[in-house]
Parts: C-alpha cells; structure tokens; sequence
C-alpha cells in the first residue's frame, strides 16, 4: 500500500511525501513513490499522516461493566478516533491487581484484532489502598503501567513502596491526585459556578496536594512519577518547578480541561461531571500554557464512558466521566488552529510521548518502523454527535459543538482498521 502525497508529521519538521507500507512497516519514505502492481494507493493529498496516536488514559470497562462499554467497542472508538494504541484503567470489576485479568483483557484485545491495547494494574488489591498488588506477575502478564485509578493511594508510605517495587519492575506509578478528606462529597470545582448551582465543591488543593506528595516522593527516592490528568493551574506549576529541579517526573492532561471551564456546569448538565473537575479560565489557560512549554507531556482522553442510567439523573447522583476517545483529537487540533502548539508539537504529546513514558514501540514515522499511522484532515470541520459515537458512551460535554479535524483512516501493523469512508 502507499499513502500518497500527504503532509508527514516527522519529529521535529512536517515534510510532503509518500509513504510505502509493506508487511506490517514502514516500508519506504520517499518525496514520490511509484506504485507496484498489485499496491493500493491512498489518497492523502491534503491530510496529515501522523504516527499511531496513543492514548495512555482510557476506561475500556471489561469486565464487569459491558453496559457501559467492552473491550470490542472500546477499540471501535479508539480506532475511529485516531488511535492505534491504547492503555487501559484497572477500575473494572474484578480490578486489574493480577495477571490472570491482565491475560484476560490482551487475549480480548488479540481477538477483537482493531487497536493494541495495553492493561494498566492497579497499585493495590482491589484498589483497597491496604496491600501492593501483584506487581512483577502483572508485568510478566503484559501490563504496562500501574495505578489506583480514580483514586489516590491514600497512604504516602504504601505509596512510595509502590513506586519502588514499581521501579523494580520497570513500570511507572500513573498517579491519579486527589485528597478524599478535601474532595469530602465535591462534584465540582469549589468557585463562583458551585456557590451559583449550590453543588458542593472541592479546593484545588484536593488535587495539588496529591501531586506535591508524588513529587516529594519521586524526588526523595530517585524514582519517576507520572501525574494524570492535571486540571489546576497550581498543579501545572508544581510539575514546572519539579522538572525544573531535575525530577523525574512526567504529566498528562485532557482535552475537557483545556477547552472547557466550570461555566459549564451552570445549567447542571450532568455531562459535565468529571473527576478532576472543570476548573476556571485562569486554570484553562495554564493547562494550554503547560502543554505549549512542555511542562505537560501528554494529551489523554481519560475516556471513561457511562450508561445514560448512569448519567442521565441529578447531578450529584451522576457517575463522573467523559467518553472522550471520538472527539480527543478534533478537541486537541484547535490548540494547533490556535498557534499555541505545530504539528510536531501535537504529535509529540499524543503519540511520541505516551510511547516513551511507556516504553512503548511507535510514535514515529520511520523506516522499519511498525506502520501504525494515523491519516486525518486538519481542516474539516464537523459536528459532534453523541449518537453517531461507536463507543457505547454517549455521554459528552461537547455534543453540538462545531470541531475542527477529522480521522480519515486509522492504519496498525499495516492493516487499515478504520476508514471513515468505511469502504
Ligand atoms: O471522571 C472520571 N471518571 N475520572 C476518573 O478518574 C475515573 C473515571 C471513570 O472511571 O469513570
């Protein structure tokens, strides 16, 4: 197959040419590639060809929560999002805290055949917070990265013990930051917007002060941390002065935190209820800042899709989650439309980043190379529609809005496995 005439999203500079796909590679990059007999041609005059887009922070939900999505529709989303690879959250049911759910889920992945997807384990069994997982047995199985999802581990000294047995293993601790005693029941961000609903709010420090902790431990014991979904302006500093200082430590954010703020929330619309919260301008702006100088590496979508049962009721009683797999890179693309980030920049942060953090392969286009690539127009523009998602999330925050870039084909290991023309 060659991919023709497209704007190819290198490391450091965007350049025009072919590309020749041969059993599952990256056979050629050339300025003009003339076909074969018998060799496809794509059509890519217009469209950015980007490596394999990889989302470290997605909620699959199998097993235990096939209402609100499984492992075969999962994929469907990440694929028509754009996404060759993806991580997966340990908060199902049973948790990820062994290697036989760790088999379990790879073997579903192998036989739904669309995107690789790799287990997340959690830090600690059943995600209890008590006793360390099964950590080495996890990574012999196939798991990628350890974390508590949706929780912090509340104990600083089970926390740092993670993190060395973690280190032991090879794997990084992914931290979700958040302080029960100071979230204490919040289901928004505690500012002007929660004192004009009445919803109860929680403090930024809920979040900073988790994201401190990891640092401090990170920085005591010369290990690395990696820190999810930042949504403060507070905490984008602390990660700023910690890398300053040489820690080793790493950071991701979402697509909801740069585009949206807790003016959201006005009209109570429970699809705006996530965890971490919406936050203020001042927040926004400091996420998109983050992002621009590097002090966030990473763009995730923390999809984390819901049944309407789930989400369709009072807003204290909904369940807290955005499905965000089918509208991460359209969101992410108006940072580029904005000039706060180029193409390069994007890539870096949706694909050559969560592949070092992970030690994953991918995230460049190479020779030789696995061909995982993502094709997609930078200029179309089209509106999210929560009922054409594939993902069995309808639930979004961004349903109507007018976005800008579209997935035209998702390629992994050479095989085109989505084609928005769906031919
Ligand atoms: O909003 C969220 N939903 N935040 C999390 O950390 C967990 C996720 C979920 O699993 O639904």
């Amino acid at each position: 197959m060659i991919l023709r005439g497209g704007t190819l999203v290198l490391e450091t500079k965007t350049v025009h040419g072919d590309i020749r796909i041969a059993n599952g590679k990256i056979a050629e990059i050339s300025p003009a590639l003339l076909p074969e007999t018998g060799e496809d041609v794509i059509d890519c005059t217009g469209l950015l060809v980007m490596p394999g887009l990889i989302d470290m922070h997605v909620h699959l939900r199998e097993p235990g929560f096939e209402r609100k999505e499984d492992i075969a529709s999962g994929a469907a989303a990440a694929v028509k999002g754009g996404f060759t690879q993806i991580c997966c959250m340990p908060n199902t049911k049973p948790v990820v805290d062994n290697k036989v759910v760790v088999t379990y889920i790879k073997a579903r992945a192998r036989e739904v055949g669309l995107c690789k997807i790799h287990p997340i384990g959690a830090i600690t069994e059943g995600q209890e917070g008590k006793t360390l997982s099964a950590i080495g047995a996890m990574k012999q199985a196939g798991a990628v990265a350890l974390s508590e999802d949706g929780k912090s581990v509340a104990s600083a000294g089970l926390m740092a013990n993670a993190m060395m047995y973690a280190a032991d293993f090879g794997l990084k601790c992914l931290c979700h930051c958040e302080d029960a005693s100071l979230v204490d029941g919040g289901v928004v961000h505690e500012g002007y917007y929660a004192t004009l609903t009445g919803l109860k709010g929680s403090i930024r420090a809920a979040e900073d002060l988790v994201i401190a902790r990891e640092i401090c431990l990170a920085e005591s014991l010369d290990l690395p941390v990696h820190i999810c979904h930042v949504s403060t302006y507070s905490g984008v500093q602390l990660i700023r002065e910690a890398k300053a200082r040489g820690v080793k430590v790493t950071a991701e954010t979402c697509p909801h935190y740069f585009t949206l703020t807790d003016e959201a929330i006005k009209d109570f619309d429970p699809m705006t209820k996530v965890n971490p919260p919406l936050r203020e301008e001042r927040d926004r702006l400091a996420i998109v800042e983050g992002l621009k100088d590097g002090t966030i590496d990473c763009i995730v979508s923390d999809h984390a899709p819901h049944h309407a049962d789930d989400k369709n009721v009072e807003y204290n009683y909904a369940a807290f989650g955005i499905s965000g797999l089918e509208t991460s890179f359209a969101l992410s693309n108006a940072l580029v439309k904005a000039g706060a980030l180029d193409y390069c920049g994007l890539v870096r942060r949706m694909s050559a980043n969560p592949a070092k953090i992970l030690f994953l392969e991918g995230g460049k286009i190479e020779e030789g190379a696995a061909a995982d690539l993502t094709v997609a127009d930078p200029d179309e523009v089209w509106t999210v529609d929560p009922a054409a998602f594939v993902s069995k999330g309808k639930n979004t925050p961004f349903a109507g809005r007018e976005v800008c870039g579209k997935i035209k084909y998702t390629i992994v290991d050479g095989e085109i496995k989505y084609r928005e023309d769906g031919r």
